[in-house]
């Protein structure tokens, strides 16, 4: 097939990781016989410093006119003064909104090689496997922010279809799994969370019946969390408490360098990214876990071009690199030898035969 995929590098190690994301589309394109176009585009800070838009207008209808983005990561010191006029978050947001890409996919599994890298106990994470799915495009993160001398205030709001949609995602991806659905909130101070609970409950009863609904709390299944992880299969949350709990999870796998997310509408456009952020200690060095962008290029091929045998194919390869040993810095014990961010990306290549 041909698809045309734009590739947002952006910030930090978002440079670094991409470009082994890119070796790899790469590869699947030439070893499956596709033809993918991979047009780059300034985004984030390095977009600030050319044109002062971390989103420049080119950048946004490259991405429109795209079957897929990928994208490395944005931000960093130089950006973020609390006096700054413009932030490469704001293009991230702005992105995300003009994409129309309000479900956000985060699945969390461990690795069997990996179960004495996490901070928690082995026996409490055989078996996890979890997918986050936090609404994008809503809540705190976009209402009207205020701002004077001794006030400041961000206003959460949520519409009854927003709710209603990204239940449905969530819903639909739970029939796919084990059929059990946690919805999390914070019903017992938030109205938005009170308005979020009634709609998921109507949109379940209604819609999905054979689904299996709990309601948590937002402070409760953070906590919930790290003590039962295994009984999570599918999460549905809003905005803010999805960034959040979805950086804990992370320490679930063993590195927030793992982890891979995707980004969906309505179409079969979606924005791919790792969840990590741009990690400015270490950028520049070589030493980025590309794993969690390699993994990103997986969710690309499965949820935008609908090429499932190449994206299980890039799942084995990366989980086969684990097996044999490779660890990046994140991941290795102490004093074992460490691969670089270019070794990783190469193993991956060598699994899938490029
Ligand atoms: C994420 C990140 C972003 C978010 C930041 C960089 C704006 O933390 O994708 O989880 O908060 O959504
Ligand atoms: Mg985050």
């Amino acid at each position: 097939m041909k698809a045309r995929i734009a590739v947002i590098a952006g910030d930090g190690i978002g440079p670094e990781v991409t470009a082994e994301a890119v070796g790899v589309l790469r590869a699947v394109a030439q070893r499956h016989g596709h033809e993918f176009e991979l047009p780059e585009a300034a985004f984030g800070g390095i977009a600030i410093d050319q044109c002062g838009d971390p989103l420049p207008q080119a950048t946004l209808e490259l991405c429109l006119a795209a079957d897929a983005v990928l994208l490395g990561a944005i931000g960093g010191p130089k950006w973020s003064a609390p006096t700054a006029p413009v932030r490469p978050e704001q293009g991230l947001l702005r992105l995300r909104r003009e994409l129309g890409v309000y479900a956000n996919l985060r699945p969390v599994s461990v690795h069997p090689a990996l179960l004495d890298a996490s901070t928690l106990k082995r026996e409490i994470l055989e078996g996890v496997d979890l997918v986050f799915v936090r609404e994008l495009t809503g809540g705190i993160y976009f209402g009207a922010k205020t701002r004077s001398s001794t006030e400041a205030t961000d206003l959460c709001s949520y519409t009854v279809a927003e709710v209603e949609r990204i239940v449905r995602v969530a819903a639909r991806l739970a029939r796919t799994r084990r059929r059990k659905l946690a919805s999390i909130d914070k019903a017992n101070v938030l109205e938005t969370s009170r308005l979020w609970r009634e709609v998921t409950e109507r949109v379940m009863r209604a819609e999905f019946p054979d689904v299996q609904l709990e309601h948590l709390l937002v402070d409760s299944a953070a906590m919930h969390l790290i003590r039962r992880p295994r009984d999570f299969d599918v999460a549905v949350t809003e905005n803010m408490f999805g960034d959040i709990l979805t950086d804990e999870a992370s320490m679930l796998a063993g590195s927030l360098g793992l982890l891979p997310s995707a980004s969906l509408g309505d179409g079969r456009r979606g924005l791919y990214e790792p969840i990590h952020g741009s990690a400015p200690d270490i950028a520049g060095k070589g030493v980025a876990n590309p794993f969690g962008a390699i993994l990103s290029t997986a969710l690309l091929l499965r949820h935008s071009l609908g090429l499932e045998a190449e994206a299980l194919a890039v799942e084995a390869a990366v989980s086969a690199v684990i097996a044999a040993g490779l660890r990046t810095p994140d991941l290795a014990a102490h004093g074992e030898r460490a691969a670089s961010t270019r070794e990783a990306g190469a193993a991956v290549l060598g699994q899938l035969g490029a």
